[in-house]
């Protein structure tokens, strides 16, 4: 018999918002490593098919599936697709994001707060919903999330952004608790500013200035968090539960 994890062919990943930015950069890593892995993406397609089809050429499987990761029946039915496709989701990575809009505190409404928490809490909650049967048959399972290290940073204008991955952080520490007797283990990443094509219009000032606060005197990458994840999600990590793992050069403790 087989061990989820350890066996040559490794188990399925899905990767929420992996056509562009972090989430692809992730889906790549987590393909190389061995992971058949779901692209999923809410409207630009043709990335997501660029992104699966990059790891096709490289030798990895892959397969994009849309879906709004915020709705119920849409987020249900893509892991039923990803299931009957590439076999039951072992790895969840609870990655994707909408708009992030800076906002002052006092003029955040409450629509502004469930934007964030339609993403970053309610999403994870109707996922984990969805793969949890299928790891706990298995007694082995993944679950990563992407917060943020705003969580401690607290920018200013990040109320909405901010409520929601704490939130998100809490949820983690919980499922830590009580999924890691089922063989289920649960962690956070935690990016700094890490520039993905949403920044191309940031200013170089921006840039540097932001750089020069980072203790290791670089802006990150995205292969640093892919990195982390990949980490998370190996066996070297079994024994990892309920982290929470800034990528950050160090620039806001973790
Ligand atoms: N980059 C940073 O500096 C940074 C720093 C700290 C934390 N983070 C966290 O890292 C994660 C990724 O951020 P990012 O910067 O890589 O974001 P991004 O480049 O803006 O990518 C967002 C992804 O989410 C997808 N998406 C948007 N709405 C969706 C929905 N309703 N259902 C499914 N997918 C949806 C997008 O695909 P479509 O275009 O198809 O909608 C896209 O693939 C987020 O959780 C973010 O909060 C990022």
């Amino acid at each position: 018999m087989t061990t989820p994890g350890s066996a040559r062919a490794r188990p399925v990943a899905l990767v929420t918002g992996a056509s562009r930015g972090l989430g692809a950069a992730i889906a790549a890593r987590l393909a190389a490593a061995g992971h058949p892995v779901a692209v999923n993406y809410a409207s630009s397609g043709a990335a997501a098919e660029a992104v699966a089809e990059g790891i096709r050429a490289t030798g990895g499987v892959a397969r994009a599936y849309r879906a709004d990761i915020t709705d119920e029946h849409e987020a249900a039915s893509m892991v039923e697709d990803v299931r009957g496709d590439l076999g039951p989701v072992g790895v969840l990575v609870l990655n994707a994001t909408g708009p992030q809009p800076a906002i002052p505190a006092g003029e955040v409404r409450w629509p502004d707060m469930r934007a964030q928490l339609d993403f970053f809490v309610k999403s994870p909650v109707l996922l984990l919903g969805s793969v949890l049967p299928d790891m706990r048959a298995s007694g082995w399972g993944r679950i990563v999330h992407i917060g943020s290290d705003s969580v401690r940073g607290l920018p200013k204008g990040s109320t909405a952004y901010v409520t929601a991955k704490s939130a998100q952080l809490a949820l983690a520490r919980m499922w830590a608790a009580e999924l890691g007797p089922f063989g289920i283990t649960v962690n956070t990443v935690a990016p700094g500013w890490i520039p993905v094509e949403r920044h191309l219009d940031a200013s170089p000032t921006d840039l540097e200035e932001y750089a020069a606060r980072v203790p290791v005197n670089r802006l990150g990458v995205p292969d640093d968090v892919a990195g982390a994840v990949a980490y998370l999600v190996s066996e070297d990590a079994s024994f990892v539960n309920g982290a929470w793992l800034t990528v950050n050069g160090g620039s806001v403790p973790g």
